[in-house]
This record gives structure tokens, sequence and C-alpha cells, in this order.
């Protein structure tokens, strides 16, 4: 059994430490704050993760993982390998902010003896890991970089059948040491050098995020030219080198990655003299995307937003997941408000962080009470499950905005007004 040790137990630390005990492998979680640990130690996750909460009783139960808040800990457990995990957040400029990855690597350097690997698992600019290597000051230390590709609602079975698994050293030996602790998974294994494994991180979520914004925009031309989205999009994803996956229209994408990775990539390109236009532009677009969903709900109450009340269904960036960073619903919600809109809003599982002007209901039905006008902004699978009919009675105008295409053609007959995303008006 190899120790190993994890360094910030947020969203990616914390599926990590499942993944990797998962493994086979000894795990002890670090992270500063005593309450999430607390919380940990007894197998309740702070976050909504399909499996996690049963695999962290599992884990926990047989040994294979527990969790620590002190560094003295981390250090007697004598980890062989440490994930770094911490959060490296957008700053002012866009560029990825590394204050609280720099200081978590000086932190636990210690804890490693002397052949220990350093991996960083942290979403950081090309040359980072470079430069930690330099900054830690002993020479029997190795730094390697492990991006993670995992979606949120669907992580652990990521962890466990990735796509593909990239690790990037300095020498081929510490690469394959790293590559060495995924044994137990059969997937695509890439050995690269650090700023290749940095950049591979970012260009694919560029990508994906470049995907999004150009299908967003082809749905806006399908509701323009009366083509049916659907269809166009299928079509053009059944050429095998496009293919159909990531390409749902919807309100603009978000989340913890998308909007902030995009950004740092955008930065990284101009520290180099270099330019990213298309992902520039994908950025552009989806900024115009959650425009154009408030300014469809503005016309759609006849105009004008204010005195009006818009009830909004799902608040979380997309569905199964209780995480509202870079939410683009909570995006277009504070675009109504700040339009003079009063909303009324529901989620199965998340609270909006509050706002003047927006309440939370404790039914979706509740939501709807009273209402100008109904928007769908996130994906959830029980909306479809709701009646229309007791839906549309309740509302002061039977009006409808399904920014996610999730409703039932039934719904259609009990609306004044159903405007479906990516759809001309019928
Ligand atoms: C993403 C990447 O997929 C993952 O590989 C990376 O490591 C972290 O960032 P995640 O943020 O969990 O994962 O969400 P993802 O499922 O990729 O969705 C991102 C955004 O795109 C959401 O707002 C989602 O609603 C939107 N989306 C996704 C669409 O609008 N249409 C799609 O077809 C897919």
């Amino acid at each position: 059994m190899t120790r190993i040790g994890i360094v910030g137990l947020g969203y990616v630390g914390l599926t990590t430490s499942v993944g990797v005990a998962q493994l086979g492998h000894q795990v002890l979680g670090y992270d500063l704050d005593a309450s999430r640990v607390n919380l940990l130690l007894t197998s309740k996750p702070p976050i909504h993760e399909e499996g996690l909460e049963q695999s962290l009783g599992r884990l926990i139960k047989s040994n294979a993982l527990s969790f620590t808040n002190h560094l003295e800990d981390l250090q007697s457990f004598k980890p062989e390998f440490v994930f770094v995990c911490v959060g490296t957040p957008q700053d002012e400029s866009g560029a990825a902010d590394l204050t609280i990855l720099n200081s978590a690597a000086q932190e636990v350097a210690p804890a490693l003896p002397a052949g220990g690997i350093m991996i960083i698992k942290s979403t950081v600019p090309v040359g980072t890991c470079q430069k930690i290597a330099q900054s830690l000051n002993r020479t029997d230390l190795f730094v390697a970089s492990n991006p993670e590709f995992l979606r949120e609602g669907t992580a652990i079975k990521d962890f466990m059948e990735p796509d593909r698994i990239v690790v990037g050293a300095n020498s081929p030996e510490v690469a394959k040491k790293v590559m060495s602790l995924y044994d137990a998974i059969d997937s695509p294994k890439l050995e690269t050098s650090l700023e290749s494994s940095e950049l591979i991180k970012y260009a694919a979520n560029a990508y994906l995020a470049m995907r999004l914004s150009f299908t967003n925009d082809i749905a806006n031309l399908a509701e323009a030219t009366k083509a049916n989205v659907d269809q166009v999009l299928f079509g053009m994803g059944l050429d095998k080198r496009i293919g159909n996956s990531f390409l749902k229209p919807g309100p603009g994408w978000g989340g913890s990655c998308f909007p902030k990775d995009t950004s740092a990539l955008v930065s990284i390109a101009k520290s180099y003299d270099s330019r990213l236009p298309l992902v520039e532009s994908a950025i552009a677009s989806n900024h115009a995307a959650l425009t154009r969903s408030a300014d469809v709900i503005e016309g759609l109450v006849g105009g004008h937003l204010a005195n009006k009340t818009v009830a909004v269904w799902g608040v979380t960036f997309k569905a199964n997941t209780d995480d509202v960073r870079d939410s683009p619903s909570l995006k277009i919600v504070d675009i109504l408000l700040k339009r003079g809109a009063t909303v009324k809003a529901f989620d199965p599982i998340a609270i909006a962080p509050g706002r003047a002007g927006l309440s939370m209901a404790s039914t979706a039905l509740e939501a709807t009470v009273g209402a100008d006008a109904l928007a769908i902004l996130t994906e959830w699978p029980e909306f479809s499950e709701i009646p229309p009919e007791l839906v549309a009675a309740g509302m002061k105008e039977p009006v409808v905005y399904d920014a996610r295409r999730i409703l039932p053609e039934s719904w259609r007959s009990h609306f004044s007004v159903f405007k479906v995303l990516g759809e001309a008006a019928k």
C-alpha cells in the first residue's frame, strides 16, 4: 500500500482522496478547515456528489482513508506522494491566483521524505510546477503535474473510468512512478513534460467551452432561420471528426472551471505576447448568450422587467450538483434583478447566495405562484415531471421560457406563451 497525502479537501481534493483510496492506496486528506475535516470524519461530504457519501463511509471504515486538519499528522504519516488540490481562483486581471497554491506547497513539502513526489492536481498556468520545484529548495523532492478532468456530478465515476490520465514530470522515471499509482485503471495514459501536462488541461477546457459557445450560437441561428436545432446539431455531430457529445444548447456555460480556465488561458497567452482569438470570442459569445436569455425573458413579459415577477427553476450551474459558482442561472438572475424584476427561484438542492430582489421558494410550484413568467435555467430532470396545468393555473400570466430544452411537448398547450431556447416561436 502506498501512502498518499491529499492537500486541500475541496471538490477536487475530496473526490481525489476517495478515488485514490479506492485504487487501493492508504490516503490521508489534509485541510486547514477544521469544521470540514470533522464533517468528513463522520463520512458526511460537504458537497453533493453522486456516490460520495457511501464511498466515504466504506473507505473510512476500512481505514483506507482518513482526514486531518493538523499538519503534524500529515508529517508523521510520511506520505510518499502528496497531491496538491487547492483552489487557483481567478484574480482581478483574469489570471489564476497562485497564492494559496504556493503557500500550500511550502507548507506540506516538509512532510515528504527524501525521494517524495509532490503532484500538482490544481489547474495551474504553464510553468507553475517548474517554479514550485525550484521554490522548494530541496533537491531530494520531485514535482509532477497530474491535471484532473472530473465533471461535477460524475466525478467519482470519471476518476475510476477516465478518458485518459495525463502525468507531466521532468524525468520519465518520476512520471512513471506517478502513473503507477493508477495501475488499477485501464485507460489511455500519457506521460509528458510538466509544461505539456499543464497546457493540456487548459487546452481541453477551452476547447470544450469553445464548442459550447459555438453550439449556443448555432442554436441562436437555428431559432432565427426556423431550422430544427436538434437535427442540425445531431446531423453535424454524425461526422466522426465532430462527434455528438457536448453539443447541448443552453443559456450559457458556467461552473467552477470553464469561466476561470478560459480567462486564465487568455491571460497565459498574453504573458507570452500571444493571442487566442477563438477563446476570447468564446468568452464573448458566452456573455452574449447569457444576456440573450435575459432579453428573451424581458420580451416575454412585455418589454419591461420593472414590477414583474419572474419564477426561476434551477440555480446551480448544471443539474446533479449543488454548486452555484459561476452559474449561468444566477448570472441571468442578476441581469433580471438589475433591470428591475423580482425573482422567485427554486432549486432541488442549492440555495442561491442572497441578493436584493431574489427569494428562494421551497417548492417548484410555490416559485411560480403569481409570477409573470417562468424560466427554466438549470436542467434538473424532475422539472419535467411537474404537472403543467398546476403551474399555469397559479401564475399571473401563463408564460414559460425553457432555456434548457427539458420540458415535454405536452406543456405547450397549457401556456399562452411557451418559448424554447433554439426554437422559433410557434
Ligand atoms: C468541466 C469539464 O467537463 C471537466 O473535464 C473539468 O475538469 C472541469 O470542468 P464541470 O465544470 O463539472 O466540468 O461541468 P461540465 O459538465 O463540463 O459543464 C460545464 C458547463 O457547460 C455547464 O454550465 C453545463 O450546463 C454546460 N454544458 C455542458 C452545456 O451547456 N451543454 C453541454 O452539452 C454540456
